[in-house]
């Protein structure tokens, strides 16, 4: 079988002294939609920076299509296909959509051209940038900040795109439109690694999901097990247990 496109082995890191992640295993194959959940303050965050070169892996290893990339810098990360959408959204607040679409573009080394027609192509996927193209990112609603988040990593031409909290605080008809977009880039060979506070919605989504509980995977397989896994839906799903018998 041919190696993960993802593969994290025993993963620790942390900030200085403060040990956040320990023993962290999880892997993405090529073409998989992969959920990581669990509580606030679970590390989840912390691991997605850590896998995009933001932190620094104390112990563990980090391979990207079998190459060893644990001490890869962000920049490089990015330009061999591992793009982070952070929590936050972190867009260029003063420049417009057009300009925070190009500066996603800004490890690529193919050229004006391709990067226009892709983000031609953001703008497809996407329609409502389209209309605001020219508008900063500061004046967008928080659904367009995502879209444009997104947007912009995607600019990057990511083999495997993590998004921090996809939906957070976003009303239900705009996350549908972004899981019905995330799922089209997905047939279209993206593999994606999300991280969701709702979890109805992860576990909609992806195919395996690992639950992450005080910087250790405590929990993992397909999404349609955990979803049943009653220690799962006592923890994250409201304990509907009772209501379902
Ligand atoms: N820059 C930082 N410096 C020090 N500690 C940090 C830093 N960022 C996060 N932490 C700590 O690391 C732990 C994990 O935080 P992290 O943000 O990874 O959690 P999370 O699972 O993403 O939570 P949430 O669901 O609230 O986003 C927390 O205890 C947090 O206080
Ligand atoms: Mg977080």
């Amino acid at each position: 079988m041919s190696a993960p496109l993802l593969d994290v082995s025993g993963l620790a890191a942390g900030y200085g002294d403060l040990t956040v992640l320990a023993e962290v295993d999880l892997q993405v194959r090529a073409g998989e939609i992969v959920a990581l959940i669990g509580s606030n303050g679970a590390g989840k965050s912390t691991l997605l920076r850590a896998l995009s070169g933001l932190v620094s892996p104390t112990a563990g290893g980090i391979r990207l299509d079998g190459a060893d990339v644990r001490a890869a810098a962000s920049r490089d990360l990015v330009g061999l296909g591992l793009v982070h959408v952070p929590e936050g959204r972190r867009l260029f607040a003063s420049l417009s959509i057009a300009d925070n679409l190009r500066l996603g573009a800004y490890a690529r080394r193919d050229g004006r051209a391709a990067i226009a027609r892709d983000v031609a192509r953001m703008y497809e996927l996407f329609p409502r940038l389209a209309e605001r193209r020219r508008q900063d990112a500061s004046t967008l609603s928080g659904g367009e900040q995502q879209m444009c988040a997104i947007a912009r990593g995607l600019m990057a031409r990511p083999r495997l795109l993590m998004i921090d909290e996809l939906s957070l605080g976003l009303a239900p008809n705009v996350v549908e439109d972004l899981v019905e977009t995330l799922r089209r880039v997905n047939g279209e060979g993206l593999s994606l690694l999300l991280v969701e506070q709702d979890v109805v919605t992860a576990l909609e989504l992806s195919s395996r999901a690992y639950v992450l509980d005080q910087g250790r995977i405590v929990l993992h397989g397909a999404s349609v097990d955990l979803a049943r896994d009653p220690s799962v839906r006592k923890a994250y799903l409201g304990d509907l247990t009772g209501a379902a018998a």
